[in-house]
């Protein structure tokens, strides 16, 4: 596994906010993949749940921001993004749960890599032209 870097042609869904957040997201992921490659002693292990803390900050806010865009522009599949949002969340709380040891963390933190590139490009994909048109 090795560290995902953002591709505009890839990675985007027409709207700079969304755009933003979810580099943030990607930022905080790879962050994330670094500690738990060093997770050798305690000082690292802290280092890592802090990260995970200001990570899943982040992913509520963000979640929480595109469902309300996608609710405000009438997005008709806005139901299954938000049980896909849920499943997702739900997932990492009983990974995170697990994950006490060194194996575990590094499973959340490869979970979280597919996740991020996952959802964007299939899930948050549907939405792009109409988040697109909006900001044309
Ligand atoms: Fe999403
Ligand atoms: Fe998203």
């Amino acid at each position: 596994m090795i560290e995902i870097s953002w591709a505009y042609k890839k990675h985007s869904v027409g709207n700079d906010k969304l755009d933003e957040q979810h580099k943030m997201l990607l930022n905080l992921i790879n962050q994330l993949f670094v500690q738990s490659s060093v997770l050798v002693n305690p000082e690292h292990d802290k280092g890592y749940g802090f990260i995970l803390d200001a990570l899943m900050k982040y992913v509520d806010g963000h979640l929480a921001y595109e469902e309300s865009l996608l609710e405000q522009i009438g997005y008709a599949d806005l139901d299954n993004h938000k049980i896909a949002h849920q499943k997702f969340l739900d997932k990492v709380q009983s990974l995170s749960l697990e994950s006490a040891d060194e194996g575990l963390k590094k499973d959340l933190v490869h979970f979280l890599m597919n996740w991020w590139e996952n959802h964007i490009m299939t899930e948050d994909m549907k939405y792009k032209p109409f988040v697109e048109a909006l900001s044309n």
